[in-house]
């Protein structure tokens, strides 16, 4: 099908089945582009939680329809591309998490989005990159499992050095490719360019950036910035946003490693496959669903 007819079947179905499209910010231009509404992983969760359409298509990787169908049972989630997964959701399982609980009895488990439902069951709190700080500092938790992201751990730990953060080892492999090397050559030529990676990237590249941020509190440091060139570390579908916001910037990616292929893998035509035929829905398991809320629930009352 052509583009342009393909969109209007997107449409049409979309209307027919009374769904929303929820889109990540990774996602390809031309899926955010007939989105209804995109955003954060944080965003996306609110999103999904308090919408009133029947169906949601969410255009992202599996742990973020597995979040929206958490929130909100008894709607319909669509995962356009169901081989769409987090290789970092995948570092750490139900039985790791167990483990690290029975050696450290006093801990509360902070699980970042970045996880399965069945881990989520068995943590006390979600996070994403965009409140873990905030989340940590405040629970009255001193003891702290942080999984499974060792990078976003450690950097919650230097910013709440008054707690004690046990971490796991998973990472991004998306954004474990910038070397603190990507940076120094750009700071080397004195441009003056201010440099804004997410929290996933390692601690050396985190601690020559100048911002650090999830993808919305990176957009909204790119809105608010008086600088007309900025450099931009995090997954390059960013860039749509980016570019949209700010006509008049500069907006330059800092590596062109910056790739994530799960997030790449949703296509126009799997959103109106999914609309059409109802496939790919995302079930989680009641049980697992119930324990799961109540982390992201109160990740969820914390902002
Ligand atoms: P955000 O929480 O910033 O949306 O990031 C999600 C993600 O997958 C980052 O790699
Ligand atoms: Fe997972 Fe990294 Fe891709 Fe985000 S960018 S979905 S953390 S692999």
């Amino acid at each position: 099908m052509e583009k342009k007819h393909l969109i209007e079947e997107i449409n049409k179905l979309k209307d027919k089945r009374k769904a929303i499209i929820l889109a990540h910010l990774y996602q390809v231009d031309e899926v955010q582009e007939i989105a209804d509404y995109s955003g954060d992983s944080l965003e996306l969760s609110k999103k999904a939680a308090e919408t009133e359409a029947q169906i949601i298509v969410f255009c992202g990787v599996k742990f973020m329809a597995e979040t929206a169908k958490i929130l909100s049972p008894a709607k319909t989630v669509l995962l356009p591309a169901l081989d769409a997964g987090c290789p970092m959701a995948e570092m750490v399982e139900r039985e790791d998490v167990i483990k690290l609980k029975e050696n450290n009895p006093h801990a509360a488990v902070v699980c970042y989005v970045n996880s399965s439902a069945e881990v989520k069951a068995v943590s006390d709190y979600c996070c994403t990159s965009a409140n873990a700080i905030r989340l940590v500092k405040n629970i009255p938790e001193e003891e702290i499992i942080f999984i499974p992201d060792r990078n976003l751990g450690s950097y919650v730990a230097k910013h709440v050095p008054e707690k004690k953060m046990i971490l796991w080892d998973g990472f991004c492999n998306t954004h474990h490719r910038i070397m603190e090397q990507d940076i120094e050559k750009i700071k080397e030529l004195n441009l003056d360019v201010p440099i804004l990676v997410h929290p996933e990237c390692k601690p050396e590249v985190l601690a020559k950036a100048d911002f650090v941020g999830s993808t919305s509190q990176i957009l909204k440091y790119a809105r608010e910035s008086l600088s007309q060139n900025l450099v931009v570390g995090t997954e390059m579908g960013i860039l749509y946003r980016l570019k949209k916001e700010n006509p008049d910037k500069n907006i330059y990616l800092l590596s062109p490693k910056l790739v994530c292929s799960n997030m790449k893998k949703t296509r126009l035509e799997d959103i109106y496959n999914v609309l059409d035929t109802l496939e790919n829905q995302i079930e989680v398991d009641a049980e697992v669903r119930r324990k799961a809320l109540l982390a992201l629930n109160r990740m969820l009352d914390f902002c």
